[in-house]
């Protein structure tokens, strides 16, 4: 059994706790939130979990040895620093980390203590995702155009002059952190590291982007993308082929796909998708934190340094600067 302890009360938190027990391979031993009484309030439905509002004693709880982080971005870096030199394996939400340069410092300390670090990108661990990429294996990719745009549940409060945590440089936000992390995941997991890339963004007042258009440049095709938390798009994602186009609802957890073929033929896929979105991610976590399985490990760390990498150069391209860029 994996013993968990989580850092964060909101939803996300409570719905990855959720996946997690319902894998019957994690139970949850201990929460860090800033106020014990929230923490209390967020374990109600639970028994035997410790409530700490000190990082350090948290980390150092000896009931657990994994810690799932779902903070503001920005907080990513110093809390699974201290979990690592805790002795913890880490699960930490998307985008991981706010630049290379912390990256790199957490990846490095973490081998050095023979510890895991996961990235909780949850659409690419679902059954879905595997399902595109056998199918795209054997075509020609020719271009493909993602879309990602929900007005978001922080605008009203950006409208009233208050600077919410996902728009704030502080804490690493703007929308290419929240929800473009999801196009690029997908994009590197399917194709590889793209050649180079462009972004262009609408920043707000605060320094970080609300909108943008982003493009990854590869050999033969361009993937372009457009996210935004400004607005809503109902635009399907698609991938065009030298067979025929592949029309998904989303890609940051597909629910429906089909191909429609150069004669205009469509062929709807089967997909099958967890109640819980979460749950494919943390089975596949848990396998791997288990088993010690390197070899996934590996690729799942090399695809999580692309990534970030990518988001790097893109912010560059907007001239988008972080606190923990300074
Ligand atoms: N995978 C997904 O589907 C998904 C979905 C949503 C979010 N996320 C990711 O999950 C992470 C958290 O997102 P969120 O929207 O839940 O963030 P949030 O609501 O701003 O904060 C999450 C938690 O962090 C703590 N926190 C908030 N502000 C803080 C501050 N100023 N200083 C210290 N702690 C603070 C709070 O816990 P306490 O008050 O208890 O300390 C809060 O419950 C982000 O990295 C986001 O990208 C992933």
């Amino acid at each position: 059994m994996l013993k968990l302890g989580v850092i964060g009360t909101s939803w996300i938190c409570r719905q990855f706790i959720d996946a997690a027990l319902e894998t019957g391979k994690y139970e949850l031993k201990a929460v860090y939130s800033r106020s014990i009484q929230k923490g209390q309030e967020f374990v109600a439905d639970f028994s035997d979990v410790q409530i700490f509002d000190g990082l350090t004693e948290f980390v150092n709880n000896i009931e657990i040895d994994l810690v799932y982080i779902a903070s503001p971005n920005s907080l990513h870096y110093q809390q699974a620093k201290a979990a690592i030199e805790a002795g913890k394996n880490v699960i930490v939400e998307k985008p991981a980390f706010s630049n290379p340069t912390e990256f790199e410092e957490i990846f490095e300390l973490a081998a050095k203590k023979k510890l895991f670090v996961l990235e909780a990108a949850r659409h690419i661990h679902d059954t879905a995702f595997a399902v595109i990429k056998s199918f795209l294996s054997d075509k020609t990719i020719l271009s493909a155009n993602l879309t990602y745009a929900k007005y978001s549940s922080k605008m009203a409060a950006l409208l009233a002059g208050e600077l919410p945590n996902k728009w704030n440089p502080k804490f690493s936000g703007g929308i290419l952190a929240d929800l473009g992390v999801y196009l690029i995941y997908w994009t590197i997991a399917q194709f590889g590291k793209a050649e180079s890339v462009d972004y262009q963004a609408k920043l707000l007042s605060s320094g970080v982007d609300v909108s943008g258009h982003g493009i990854l440049h590869y050999e033969d095709f361009d993937v372009s993308f457009f996210n935004a938390g400004n607005l809503t798009s109902y635009l399907a994602s698609e991938i065009y082929t030298d067979e025929g186009t592949l029309v998904l609802d989303s890609v940051a957890g597909t629910g429906k796909a089909a191909f429609v073929k150069i004669n205009g033929e469509t062929e709807e896929f089967e997909i099958q998708t967890a109640e819980n979105p979460l749950f494919d991610e943390a089975d596949a976590f848990a396998d791997i934190l288990e088993n010690a399985n390197q070899e996934k490990y590996a690729v799942l760390q090399a695809l999580a340094q692309q990534v970030n990498q990518t988001l790097f150069s893109m912010r560059q391209k907007a001239r988008i600067v972080f606190e923990a860029d300074k």
